[in-house]
């Protein structure tokens, strides 16, 4: 099929009358309300910026592996960027990247045979017109570029218009505080429906996660507990071993906060503490995320006193040998980078009044612990004759591996009158999908129930803004860690206590 000239492009409202009008919507609006017109299907993955790293590490396996779970899928792959590739250069790369996820079958040949990659100014009119013309029907066009780039290249496209149908997939960060995400919602909005906009968060893609909605609403034990009432407080940590892996250009300027908390941990926050939806339909499951959002503040409204932060300094991890992240190339020690975050909220509702949320996530540390941690209440009373402590119950949702663990105190084995603390464990397959290759579907059949609409990214960032404006104005003290340990022994969530998971 001929690629589509701008004339037939979404831009003219008279070739699209399905389309309900876009100029005057605004982010919190319910866009998706409206019943979703009858789209075509998607038959062009665009990547824009396809010669970077988040193409040929994430993107590219993913749909490798999308691919070879569904083979009678079919997609044209377009790879657009900067770098000047042939198309047998760029045939190499996509055939490596899905070698590395062991990619394979008819849809995956399919793929490869067609392929193509167009070197272009993303940022220009004609650069982008460029490499929509080498695609085929409705286009889901997938920014994997710089945030800056991205902006302008969305801007090149409300000029220029998409095919019919077509989607975006944008990466994060989704601007840099609530102001900027709200006017890149009204820029996207302009371009195509706000139900096909994809504000990719692959953590909403993991498996652990997407269980939640299982554990919570498919069981009767679960729910009744799920409350202020017989839960303390809850953690969710996310804390890798990984240090910087030379991306100094861009997480010196974001930091843990922004790079974990103010995108992934609230996210999962959002699905952890929703009230139930009646269905798992984007409109019931994101409304009831974004519900939870907007009650969701920092502790006590005080932004010094509910978060901290802290940056490592030379140590090990293993057989590796760290330096300071101050030492780390292409670091501005001035930019007060933490790369450690931690930050408690509140979320104002009737059933969670009262309950801390603490996030935290960090690099450069002694262990991976990726979990949501459930401390619940104590037992109101212990009868007399039971000998031994009765620490309140946890319940450990790992968020990898992919793992479940409630701790119990029981009276046995052994003496019957003495409590032991004692592990329920199970683990779970991974899934078929990685995190990224569930978000790629989601885009591909132009379904964006696991991706982050537009209230939501804005909720996001007015929950960490007073933070980040306390931390800028130094009221918060950037306290320092050693690679490989586990994080400033003075805060709480660094001390290993129980189940480790
Ligand atoms: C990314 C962050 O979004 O998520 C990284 O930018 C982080 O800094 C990563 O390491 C963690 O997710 P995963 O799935 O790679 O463990």
């Amino acid at each position: 099929m001929a690629p589509e000239g701008p004339r037939d492009r979404q831009s003219d409202a008279s070739r699209n009358p399905a389309e309900p009008a876009r100029a005057s919507r605004s982010a919190g609006s319910r866009p998706s309300d409206s019943p979703p017109a009858e789209l075509p299907r998607i038959e062009t993955l665009l990547v824009l910026g396809a010669s970077g790293d988040l193409a040929s590490r994430l993107l590219l396996p993913s749909l490798g592996q999308l691919l070879t779970v569904e083979p009678d899928r079919r997609i044209l792959l377009v790879g657009a960027g900067a770098e000047q590739y042939d198309d047998e250069q760029w045939r190499t790369r996509v055939s490596d990247a899905f070698r590395s996820s062991q990619a394979s079958g008819d849809a995956v040949d399919e793929l490869l045979s067609r392929t193509r990659y167009r070197s272009a100014d993303l940022t220009s009119d004609d650069g982008v017109r460029s490499v929509l013309d080498e695609c085929e029907g409705a286009v889901a066009i997938y920014f994997a570029l710089p945030p800056a780039i991205t902006f302008k290249a969305c801007q090149a496209l409300e000029r220029i218009g998409v095919p019919n149908g077509s989607v975006l997939g944008l990466e994060k960060p989704f601007g840099s505080d609530a102001a900027s995400a709200h006017e890149l919602n009204e820029l996207v909005q302009r371009i195509v429906p706000e139900r096909s906009i994809h504000r990719v968060d692959h953590f909403l893609g993991r498996t652990t996660v997407l269980n939640l909605l299982g554990l919570r609403f498919a069981n009767r034990v679960f729910e009744p507990l799920w409350n202020s009432t017989h839960i303390e407080r809850v953690d969710i940590v996310y804390d890798e071993e990984l240090a910087l892996e030379n991306r100094a250009r861009y997480y010196d300027h974001a930091g843990a906060l922004v790079d974990m908390l103010q995108s992934h941990l609230l996210q999962v926050l959002a699905i952890f503490a929703m009230e139930p939806p009646a269905t798992l339909d984007e409109a019931d499951l994101r409304d009831a995320k974004s519900t939870t959002l907007r009650a969701t503040q920092v502790w006590g409204g005080d932004a010094a006193g509910s978060s901290r932060r802290a940056r490592y300094t030379a140590g090990r991890i293993g057989d590796r040998t760290l330096p300071a992240y101050t030492d780390e190339a292409g670091v501005d020690a001035s930019n007060e980078t933490e790369t450690l975050a931690e930050l408690t909220v509140e979320v104002g509702t009737w059933r969670w009044a009262g309950v801390p949320f603490t996030l935290r996530s960090g690099k450069a540390l002694g262990r991976k612990r990726r979990e949501i941690m459930v401390t619940f209440r104590e037992a109101p009373r212990v009868p007399s004759g039971l000998e031994g402590e009765a620490p309140a119950n946890v319940l450990h949702i790992a968020l990898a591996p992919e793992r479940i663990a409630l701790e119990l105190n029981m009276n046995g084995p052994g003496d019957p009158e003495t409590l032991s603390r004692e592990v329920m464990q199970a683990d779970f397959d991974p899934g078929r999908l990685k995190a990224y290759g569930e978000v790629l579907r989601g885009i591909l059949d132009g379904d964006p129930s696991l991706s982050i609409r537009a209230d939501t990214a804005e909720q996001c960032w007015r929950i960490v803004e007073p933070v980040l404006e306390a931390w800028r104005a130094g009221t918060v003290p950037l306290k320092e860690y050693a690679a490989g340990s586990d994080g400033p022994a003075s805060w709480r969530t660094s001390v290993r206590t129980g189940q480790s998971v």
